[in-house]
């Protein structure tokens, strides 16, 4: 090898990306030329000739490479990608988000049917480059969310809202209800877990369908927020995922994302309107745990507790001594679920799943809150008055 070995997994990343994007795009040439041709055939990042000085060679995506590197999709480590090591290969209801080659297989790129993974998908693959530098992607000009909704997407945003759109949507949980009697408990019903990090699902609002919706009440659609804001990555910069905060100054004043707020008006019934957006959301989901809590006891009958580190997060404390009943050594799941608050409990985690709620879709979210706590109102005698809360 003529140059440092250290170099080399740099270069074969390189090479690799050179394959995805095209030698075009990596060179970051614009015009064509006959090297260019040449470039093609080998995609190195070498120079044309000697001396080989490692500290001389250019490199032109190795900032991506190492932005994308330290990023939550280059986690192999994560829960998210080693789930399935177990296994011989990720199912293929979980291979589409978990891993390139799923969502290549989902989407058609690898050249079998698009709308399904045929599988087999190997274990320990990542969201790698091919994920969204992939040329077929420009042809993926609608994605399928779990409410059936068929969405346009443009380019990129393509690979974003098929891997964050989360897996259920409130005709989900409508199904499971059916017209269950709303305050029985039924121990055939079980907790719909809407799954993790749903941005996509939360920015389409209404229009995306994942809450579910109360009768008779409307919801906001997708939050457009304004231009230039117009995509996921017009915030997240989409190798390192972090929100570049200096942009949002043009038009906020604040010192993090957490503290931008705009309403002037107080949803938490705190009535303070210096802190950030956030922090009503949070306030107004906290108080949705507890009543959830409440009613389970209360009306139900037969209290839980939640766990967070968990599936599936509620468990049974029958003498509510705040630890989760065991058998065998394992937590007991929650099993006295009503329609009333299961469908409660869907709500608040699909507001708490997405950490960037305050952001994707503050209207949605307060509204999916405010009629949640108002349905648990009712049973639990509360009069939605004295929490002065705001829709
Ligand atoms: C629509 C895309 C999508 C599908 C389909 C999907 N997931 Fe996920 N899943 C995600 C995303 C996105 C995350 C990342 C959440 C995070 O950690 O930020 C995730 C996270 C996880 C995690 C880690 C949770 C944690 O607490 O760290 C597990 C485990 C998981 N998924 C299991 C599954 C299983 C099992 C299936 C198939 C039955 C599946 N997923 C299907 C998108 C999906
Ligand atoms: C989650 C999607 C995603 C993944 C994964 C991804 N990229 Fe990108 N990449 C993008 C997007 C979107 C742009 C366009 C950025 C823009 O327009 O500002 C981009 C731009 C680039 C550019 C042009 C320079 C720049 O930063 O704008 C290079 C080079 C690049 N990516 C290389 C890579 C390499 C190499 C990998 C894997 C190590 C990778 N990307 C992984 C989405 C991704
Ligand atoms: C193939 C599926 C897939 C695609 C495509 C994808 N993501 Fe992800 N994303 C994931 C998974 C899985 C995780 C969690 C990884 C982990 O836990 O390490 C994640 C994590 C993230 C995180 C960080 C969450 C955290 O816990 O820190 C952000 C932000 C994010 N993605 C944004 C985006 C954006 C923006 C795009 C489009 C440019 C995109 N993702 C495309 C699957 C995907
Ligand atoms: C208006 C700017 C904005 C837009 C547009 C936006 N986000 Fe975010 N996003 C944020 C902020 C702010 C956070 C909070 C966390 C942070 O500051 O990094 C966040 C958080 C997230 C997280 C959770 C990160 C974590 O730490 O767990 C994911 C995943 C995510 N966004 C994905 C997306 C996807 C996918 C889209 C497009 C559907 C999108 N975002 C659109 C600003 C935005
Ligand atoms: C071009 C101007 C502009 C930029 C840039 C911008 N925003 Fe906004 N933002 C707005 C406007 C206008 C609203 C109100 C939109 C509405 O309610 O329909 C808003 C609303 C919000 C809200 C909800 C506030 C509330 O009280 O409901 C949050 C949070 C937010 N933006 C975060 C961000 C973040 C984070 C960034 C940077 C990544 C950003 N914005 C960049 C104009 C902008």
């Amino acid at each position: 090898m003529p140059f440092d070995s250290r170099l080399t997994p740099v270069l074969s990343a390189v090479a690799c990306a050179a394959l995805l994007f095209g030698a075009h795009a990596v060179s970051g040439q614009t015009e064509s030329t006959d090297s260019d041709a040449a470039e093609a055939t080998v995609p190195f990042a070498l120079p044309k000739s000697g001396p080989f000085n490692p500290a001389d060679i250019e490199i032109k995506n190795d900032q991506s490479i190492t932005d994308w590197f330290r990023s939550a999709h280059a986690d192999a480590a994560a829960e998210a990608f080693r789930h399935w090591d177990g296994e011989e290969e990720i199912n293929s209801a979980c291979a589409t988000c978990h891993s390139g080659e799923g969502f290549r297989d989902y989407h058609g790129l690898d050249g079998t049917a698009a709308g399904s993974v045929e599988g087999p998908i190997n274990t320990g693959g990542v969201v790698d480059c091919g994920t969204c530098h992939n040329a077929g992607l420009s042809e993926v000009t609608e994605v399928a969310f779990p409410s059936g909704l068929m969405h346009p997407v443009q380019g990129v945003e393509a690979s974003c809202m098929t891997c964050h759109q989360g897996r259920t949507a409130g005709i989900t949980v409508s199904k499971a209800l059916g017209d269950l009697e709303l305050d029985t408990p039924n121990p055939e019903l079980r907790f719909i877990n809407p799954h993790y990090a749903t941005a996509a699902a939360t920015w389409l609002g209404a229009y995306g369908g994942s809450g579910y919706h109360y009768e008779g009440k409307e919801y906001s659609g997708r939050f457009f927020h304004a231009r230039p804001v117009s995509s996921c990555v017009s915030c997240h910069e989409p190798h390192t995922l972090e929100v570049a905060f200096e942009p949002c100054l043009t038009c906020h004043q604040a010192n993090t994302p957490e503290e931008i707020r705009i309403a002037r008006q107080s949803y938490d019934g705190s009535g303070d309107t210096t802190k950030g957006i956030r922090s009503d959301i949070q306030a107004n989901a906290a108080m949705l745990l507890d009543m959830v809590k409440t009613y389970a006891s209360d009306v139900a009958g037969a209290p839980m507790i939640y766990d967070g580190t968990r599936y599936p997060y509620f468990f049974s404390d029958a003498n509510g001594d705040g630890v989760a009943d065991q058998n065998e050594g394992r937590p007991v799941t929650y099993g006295a679920w009503t329609p009333r608050s299961l469908r409660a409990a869907y709500n608040w985690k699909l507001v708490t799943a997405d950490p960037g709620n305050f952001a994707h879709n503050p209207p949605y979210m307060l509204e999916l809150l405010y009629d949640t706590i108002e349905d648990l109102s009712e049973p639990l005698g509360v009069s939605m008055e004295s929490l002065n809360l705001l829709r």
